[in-house]
């Protein structure tokens, strides 16, 4: 069967009035929201919980520390209800064995949030990833990156837009790709480096795509979440 490829709305902003309202304005269209360092940040985790509720979430906190704090933060994380939750791939293998175990360990015998490794993130070219010391491009990193996770057990990866088809030649159907760096036809590309439209995206093969200022700085989000709603269904 064809994959459907799903849109989350990224929520970056401090303000609970105006997330809730874009949140309330693209129900229709978008199938998660995901909340970040931004909103988490400024409210805490009972207003996060707040905003999920009768929604899913993905709690993108991006998660980078020894293994033993990394598994302390998911375990304080488990009542949020998240359905994805992110660590930094270049946390390491113990890192993220140990993050899948708390995750199993807080769910016991309920579902659980999906575990998600951030391979390079998508505002990083070539030449910023060499000057942090990578000898190789991004993709050839995303895909080193990506299998080391899902060794490791996490549940799928983030990564551009550009390494979707070469990590599903290399991995193969099973990995969750969740994909930022998403631009429809003439939007802005602001601080993104390795960006596609969502259906470029979608016929790659993600299974999720996120858009954030495309639709939150938008005159009408609703408008343009509907927009690219009916591009991935096309
Ligand atoms: O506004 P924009 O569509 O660029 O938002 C993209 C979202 O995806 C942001 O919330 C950003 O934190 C997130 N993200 C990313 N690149 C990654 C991982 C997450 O842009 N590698």
């Amino acid at each position: 069967m064809a994959r459907r490829t799903r849109l989350i709305l990224a929520l970056d902003t401090t303000d609970q009035t105006q997330a809730e309202r874009w949140a309330a304005e693209t129900a229709s269209s978008c199938d998660a929201i995901k909340l970040g360092l931004e909103f988490t940040h400024a409210n805490g985790l009972d207003a996060v919980r707040a905003l999920a509720r009768g929604r899913t979430l993905f709690l993108d906190l991006k998660l980078h520390d020894i293994p033993n704090t990394v598994a302390g933060a998911i375990r304080a994380l488990a009542p949020v209800g998240a359905a994805m939750l992110t660590v930094h791939a270049g946390g390491g293998a113990a890192m993220i064995d140990a993050a899948r175990r708390a995750i199993e360990d807080s769910a016991g015998s309920g579902s659980r949030p999906l575990l998600l490794a951030v391979t390079v993130l998508t505002s990083l070219d070539a030449e910023s990833l060499h000057a942090t010391g990578v000898a190789g491009g991004p993709r050839q990193q995303v895909l080193r990156l990506a299998r080391l996770a899902m060794q490791a057990g996490a549940d799928g990866v983030v990564c551009s837009p550009h390494e979707v088809a070469p990590l599903r030649d290399s991995l193969g159907a099973a990995p969750c790709l969740v994909v930022p760096g998403i631009r429809p036809a003439g939007a802005e590309v602001g601080d993104q480096r390795r960006v596609m439209t969502p259906s470029e995206a979608a016929r790659a093969g993600a299974d999720w795509i996120v858009v954030g200022r495309p639709i939150t700085g938008a005159t009408d989000p609703g408008a343009a979440a509907r927009a690219i709603a009916a591009e991935l269904a096309a």
